[in-house]
């Protein structure tokens, strides 16, 4: 069983002990319902680091719906059998009050200019906001080397990413790439809610980045994002949005010229549950 640990006090005099001896720790913060996309997390992180710290903490202050955050699942004991399936070594699951104490102000202040105004942020409004608060706050508490993330919540970290560098914190970001089941749908804790028949449509997502790709060089970018989301809704999808964004900025791009990162990313409910995804269509060089 991975050690568990609800204060960051007692977390601390074991990693303190480690540091000492030159460990390096990485840290993969999560909500929990965990599924093999976390574990995923947990074995890059394993790679590239000698101790795993993985924290449990439903973050208030990342829900703008209310009924979300109560109806998120908490599956802790289902999570700790998970964990220690791959070997992770610490699992760090504290309390409301010992991440926002009376006390102290983990509010930020960060602007984070048009980065949170698209996307999940026009949908989901003060989430990223949230976001950065309680991992800035839990960067703080447990102090790692690493922090890694996934690649599925591609918006998430590209502005962890620019929160580390504009408030020069030493951290480095680790993000892991999505995985998918064998017809290409995204690992989400929220696939468990779809019905059968729901899985087996929401594979459409992956089959539609994979046409937006093949056809990158062939079409219009708006005609291809204008397909996407014809082409989800037809399939029994309600799309928010089809958007091809430069990975640098996230905001939309009208060329292909305009940056040498591109990627198209999506949010689309189906049966009542919102699923987002992203697929580079061009990669950093
Ligand atoms: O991706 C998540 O599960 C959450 O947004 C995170 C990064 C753990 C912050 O609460």
């Amino acid at each position: 069983m991975p050690e568990i640990f609800n204060t960051i006090e007692s977390l601390d005099i074991k990693l303190d002990s480690h540091r000492r001896n030159g460990k390096t720790i990485a840290f993969v913060p999560t909500m929990g319902a965990l599924h093999s996309g976390h574990l995923e997390l947990i074995k890059e992180a394993q790679k590239i680091a000698d101790i795993v710290v993985m924290s449990i903490f439903v973050n208030p202050t990342q829900f703008n719906d209310k009924n979300d955050l109560l109806k998120y699942p908490r599956t802790i004991e289902a999570d700790t059998n998970l964990a220690q399936s791959v070997g992770l070594d610490f699992l760090y699951i504290p309390d409301v009050s010992e991440i926002y104490p009376d006390n102290v102000d983990t509010r930020l202040n960060l602007d984070l200019g048009l980065l949170d105004k698209v996307m999940e942020g026009e949908f989901r409004p003060g989430h990223f906001e949230g976001v950065c608060q309680v991992v800035k706050r839990l960067l703080d508490l447990v102090q790692c080397d690493i922090l890694v993330m996934g690649q599925k919540d591609f918006q998430q970290f590209t502005i962890v990413q620019y929160m580390i560098d504009q408030l020069k914190l030493t951290v480095k970001l680790h993000v892991v790439k999505t995985k998918r089941d064998k017809n290409g749908l995204a690992l989400s804790s929220r696939n468990a809610r779809l019905t059968d028949e729901g899985r087996k449509k929401a594979t459409t997502i992956y089959r539609t980045m994979i046409y937006i790709k093949k056809n990158i060089d062939l079409k219009p970018i708006q005609d291809l994002e204008q397909y996407g989301m014809k082409r989800l809704a037809k399939a029994g999808f309600n799309p928010e949005y089809v958007t091809i964004v430069n990975g640098y900025d996230l905001q939309k791009v009208k060329t292909l010229t305009t940056s040498d990162y591109i990627v198209v990313c999506v949010a689309a409910w189906l049966e009542g549950v919102r699923l987002i995804d992203n697929f580079v269509l061009k990669t950093k060089s």
